[in-house]
Order: structure tokens, then C-alpha cells, then sequence
């Protein structure tokens, strides 16, 4: 007689697959296709009363198996937001209320800064800002005493800080804050901070978990069913909730999730190595690179790589003339895709210097792109 395996033990690649198979019933597709509507039939039942669909903000058929799969990924119960920072700002505004104060990463996606600045303001929130690097030091030091909710961005984008989850959650709980963290660079594949302590996990699926450059996406998960509920009435007043068709797409792409990232880590590891070789280049992080100053913690805490790396380039000019040279390397913002992508940041405001690129690897093979970057590198320094 064979032992059945428990589904805690199968694999990255078994569990994305089941995370969008329907239960074998004769008949039925593997996977349901998406579920198009705004109002469903109410018949002579009241709204709700009969646990049938009625109104497609509130609830739908493709959302549900959509959250369901993250449910189970995440560790928790999760919301689908029609982007990252539709659902950064759920949790702001369901957590923070006025006269209360936010900390947030200074070296964290841009956009959480900006709307902190524009728009919590309005509404009297204040906000602190944090290197990813010093949290948990600077929360031991009792630097942001009062602060009700704490977000961090591990590994961070785009310098790829990784903080300690475990660490930070206990601080923030010992001072009666509430731990999000935004793990849309590493996914639920890579990192599971429920598990760790964490309140909160916030994430754009834009990016890997979809992975296809071609929809806006994101999620909110938690443990608590309190939380839950005030992210959820926040979703359904603001309407912030994805259509059938992105959610549809997201939940269909997830089940390549574990193929995509372990292309996308092996051609990290193999570009980074090509751009420490590099004397023109300087600053070469990924996490998973031995001698990263992340690489310990992400080691300890990350259950496998990605495929964003980042480095310093002397100029604008000189990726420019990289970007010219290659036949492979596109420049787009955004990461986490098929196609490897170069970002020079600071044309988007960050503050970093002019020639540093976030470079999301995508999955195209090691050997081509390795030697795609090689002669990109040395064309350019022929100028
Ligand atoms: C770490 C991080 N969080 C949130 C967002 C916002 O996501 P979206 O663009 O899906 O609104 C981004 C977008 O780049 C991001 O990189």
C-alpha cells in the first residue's frame, strides 16, 4: 500500500499546479475559465441571503478561487486588489486613522512615500521613514515610539535590503503596532511572513506572481479575521476590487510561479557574478550572492531566491550605451517578468545615483543572456 503524501510536503511546483486545478469531477474543466459579470440573478431571495453571489464587488466566483490559492500560498486569508497600491493603500487607510503615525521604508517602492506625503497627510496620519538595513536596530532603540502601523519591504526594491521579519514583528508587537510587509519581491514562493510573525502581507502581483508584464495586480493576506474584515469593507466601499479577467489571468499564471522563479534566480546568480567581474560596474547586490550584506538574513529567512538584482553603473550614459549594445536586455520599469528588463531608477526620482540599474532577470536561457551582458558590457566600454 502506498503512503499518501500530505500536501505540506510536496514541492514549489506541485503546489502552484494544485493551487489552479478545479477537483477531478467528470466533466469539468482543470481549470474554470473566468466568470464575467456585474449583477448575478437574485431571483425572490433577499441580497445574500442564500449564499449566492449578488453583486460582483463584493464577491465572485473567479476572486474566490483566485483568493482561495493565495489562502493556502500565503498562509492566511487574502484579498485581491486591483493593484499593489490599491491594496498598500487599503492597509494604510484601514489601520492607520488620524493622529496616528505610520513608519515606512525610506528605501522602499516610491509610490507608499508619495502617497503617505500627498494624501494620508490630508487626512492627519504622519508617517516616519526607515532604511530596510536599520529597523529592527532603530525599533530596539524605541526610535518611533507610537507608531501604530509598521510596513517594511524585504528584500526591498530597488537597493534589496532584507530586514529580519521575525525580529522586527516582535518589536512591533512589543509596542502594540501592527507588522505589514510587502512581499511582492520575493512571492509566497520565496517568503512567507504570516509564518514569521508578520500581521500583514501587502504585495503587487504585477510583478512574478503573475510574471507576464501584462496586467496590474495585487493582494492583501492575513491571519486575524478582525483584520480581514476591515480590509475587505475597505475594498467593497472603495471598490478597489481587480475585474474577472486580470484575477482570471493572475490565478492562471501562477501555477508556472515555481518555473519562472527558479529560471529567473539561476540567470540572477550567473548575471551578478558577470557584473562583479565587471571593474566598470560597482555595487552588485542580490540577496543570495554570498558576500551580499543581505545574504545572511536572506538565507536564514527566504525559502528561495529571485531574479532582481541590482547594480552601479558610471552614468546614465554608460546604460545607455549597455542597453545599445545588447541584443537581449530591454529597458522597462517593473520586474519580475518574462523578459529581462534594466531600470535605471533614478529617471523614476529615486534616490540613488545616476547610473545604478535594477535589473529584473527574466527567462530567457543562462548561457544567452550571460553572454549577451558579457559583450553588451565590453562593447560599451569600447567608447
Ligand atoms: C515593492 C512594490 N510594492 C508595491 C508596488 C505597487 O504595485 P502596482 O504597480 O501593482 O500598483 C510596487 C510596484 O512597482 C513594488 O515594486
Amino acid at each position: 500500500m502506498s503512503a499518501a503524501m500530505s500536501p505540506d510536503s510536496f514541492g514549489d511546483g506541485t503546489r502552484v499546479i494544485r493551487a489552479v486545478s478545479t477537483p477531478a469531477s467528470p466533466g469539468v474543466p482543470l481549470h474554470h475559465g473566468p466568470v464575467f459579470a456585474a449583477p448575478f440573478h437574485l431571483g425572490d431571495a433577499q441580497p445574500g441571503a442564500s449564499g449566492a453571489d449578488v453583486y460582483a464587488r463584493y464577491d465572485n466566483p473567479t476572486l474566490r478561487e483566485f483568493e482561495s490559492s493565495m489562502d493556502e500560498l500565503d498562509g492566511g486569508r487574502s484579498l485581491a486588489f486591483a493593484s499593489g497600491m490599491a491594496a498598500l493603500s487599503a492597509v494604510f487607510y484601514g489601520f492607520v486613522s488620524a493622529g496616528q503615525r505610520l513608519l515606512i521604508p525610506s528605501d522602499g517602492y516610491f509610490a507608499g512615500r508619495l502617497l503617505a506625503e500627498n494624501h494620508l497627510r490630508r487626512f492627519g496620519m504622519e508617517t516616519a521613514t526607515v532604511p530596510t538595513a536599520d529597523v529592527e536596530q532603530r525599533l530596539r532603540s524605541g526610535d518611533f515610539p507610537g507608531a501604530t502601523l509598521i510596513l517594511v519591504e524585504t528584500p526591498s526594491n530597488p537597493a534589496l535590503d532584507v530586514c529580519d521579519i521575525a525580529a522586527v514583528a516582535e518589536l512591533a508587537h512589543q509596542q502594540g503596532a501592527l507588522l505589514a510587509v510587502d512581499n511582492t519581491t520575493a512571492t509566497p514562493l520565496g517568503q512567507r511572513p504570516l509564518t514569521l510573525g508578520a500581521d500583514i502581507v501587502v504585495a503587487s502581483d504585477t510583478k512574478a506572481l503573475s510574471g507576464h508584464s501584462d496586467l496590474l495586480m495585487g493582494h492583501v493576506s492575513v491571519l486575524d479575521e478582525e483584520l480581514l474584515s476591515r480590509i475587505k469593507s475597505w475594498r467593497d466601499q472603495t471598490g478597489s476590487v481587480p475585474g474577472p479577467f486580470e484575477t482570471w489571468l493572475t490565478h492562471r499564471s501562477l501555477g508556472t510561479l515555481d518555473l519562472r522563479l527558479a529560471r529567473q534566480g539561476q540567470n540572477a546568480a550567473a548575471l551578478s557574478e558577470v557584473l562583479a567581474g565587471r571593474p566598470e560596474v560597482r555595487d552588485v547586490r542580490w540577496p543570495w550572492r554570498v558576500g551580499d550584506r543581505s545574504y545572511a538574513v536572506a538565507s536564514r529567512q527566504m525559502l528561495r531566491p529571485m531574479g532582481v538584482i541590482s547594480a552601479t553603473l558610471e552614468s546614465a550614459e554608460a546604460v545607455r550605451r549597455l542597453l545599445q549594445a545588447s541584443q537581449l536586455l530591454t529597458a522597462a520599469t517593473s520586474f519580475g517578468g518574462l523578459h529581462t528588463t534594466v531600470d535605471r531608477r533614478a529617471q523614476f526620482g529615486d534616490s540613488v545615483s545616476e547610473g545604478f540599474v535594477r535589473i529584473s532577470c527574466g527567462c530567457e536561457d543562462t548561457v544567452d543572456l550571460v553572454q549577451d551582458l558579457g559583450s553588451a558590457l565590453s562593447a560599451s566600454a569600447e567608447h
